[in-house]
């Protein structure tokens, strides 16, 4: 048995947040923004907006584009920084519920990369006739945890959700062909929320999300072009097999770098961040709907995902569109 992305969904709270609004908010300037990151606008919730409220809504639309039902899903994985709560009940719980489903349920904690490690983990289980439909969701309310007055990474981030359903199929031509996934604690302080874990906890203001970017942007480049270079080689593969490359959307200058160290031209680079900015494990499903939508992405075409975030955590997937 091989397991294949069978649909796939996305959900972005209304409101926009643009540069020039965040002109007013914190010492930076459109200008700045956009050289540096290729960022124009990001969405952001409402108050009363969580993480469970963006998965779920991404997940009706990814049940909708496979014409099945919540009850057919066997399983569901969640893959966010931005949990409707600290340790317990998972948001995956919360959004099984809100499907009005009872079934396995997990988190899984994997930053920017957690998309591609609950692929892995989709995969995992069908390959071993565990399940037949899996529900993976990305989803963030990064708004939540950034810190508004610091303008090195408020400018960055932004809300959204995506799902996919992967699901067991005989037929190989569809399967997901390769996932490398990875992570080097040595670099956890680089990408770190150290107020919000019992480390540290109320003994700290540090409660919001802290970074060393330009440290960061570095290990990003090198890490991602050695793991899309490994995954393309060991599958016999060049970066002109490649019809899509689907990147993590963090900064377009990382994007641009990793597709160069594999020949991908601009045309096959997915480009989603000057939208939605940095959405975290959202990123890469709502990049891959957004294509598909557009009638871009079809049937069969190959793709190359990657990502990079706190851990640090990276990977790269290899497979066709279905
Ligand atoms: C964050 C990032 C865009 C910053 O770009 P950079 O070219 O590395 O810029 P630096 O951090 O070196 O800062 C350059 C200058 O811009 C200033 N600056 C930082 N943020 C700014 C902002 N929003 N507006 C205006 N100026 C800003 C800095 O203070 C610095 O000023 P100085 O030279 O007077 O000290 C870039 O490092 C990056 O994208 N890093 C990786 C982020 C990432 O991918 N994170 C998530 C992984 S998933």
């Amino acid at each position: 048995m091989y397991a294949k992305l069978k649909s796939i969904g996305a959900y972005v709270p209304d409101k926009i947040l643009t540069n020039k609004d965040l002109e007013k908010i914190v010492d930076t300037n459109d200008e700045w923004i956009t050289k540096r990151t290729g960022i124009k606008t990001r969405h952001i919730v409402e108050d009363n907006e969580v993480t469970s409220d963006l998965a779920y809504m991404a997940a009706l639309n990814a049940l909708e584009n496979a014409e099945m039902s919540a009850e057919e899903i066997d399983m569901i994985i969640v893959a966010t920084i931005t949990p409707d709560y600290f340790a317990m009940p998972s948001t995956a719980c919360i959004v099984a519920q809100k499907l009005g489903i009872v079934r396995p349920a997990v988190d899984i904690s994997a930053a920017c990369t957690g998309f591609i490690y609950t692929l892995a983990q989709a995969k995992a289980f069908i390959e071993s006739n565990m399940y037949k439909n899996i529900l993976i969701i990305g989803a963030e309310t990064l708004s939540k945890i950034i810190n508004w007055k610091d303008r090195t990474t408020c400018v960055l981030f932004g809300d959204g959700a995506g799902a996919a359903i992967i699901s067991a199929t005989s037929n190989k031509d569809e399967a997901i062909i390769d996932i490398d996934i990875n992570a080097d604690g040595k670099y956890s302080d680089f990408l770190i929320t150290p107020g919000r874990g019992v480390k540290y906890g109320c003994e700290t203001n540090r409660t919001w999300l802290e970074m060393k970017g330009n440290e960061t942007f570095k290990v990003a480049v090198k890490t991602l072009s050695k793991s899309v270079t490994d995954i393309l080689k060991r599958n016999n593969l060049t970066g002109e097999n490649i019809d899509w490359f689907v990147p993590h959307q963090a900064n377009y200058r990382i994007i641009d770098a990793v597709a160069k160290t594999v020949q991908i031209p601009k045309e096959k680079c997915v480009l989603t961040v000057q939208k939605y900015g940095n959405t975290s494990s959202a990123s890469i499903p709502m990049a891959i709907n957004e294509m598909v939508q557009k009638g871009k992405i079809k049937k069969g075409d190959l793709m190359l995902l990657d990502a990079f975030g706190g851990g640090f955590t990276w990977g790269s997937a290899l497979l066709p569109f279905y």
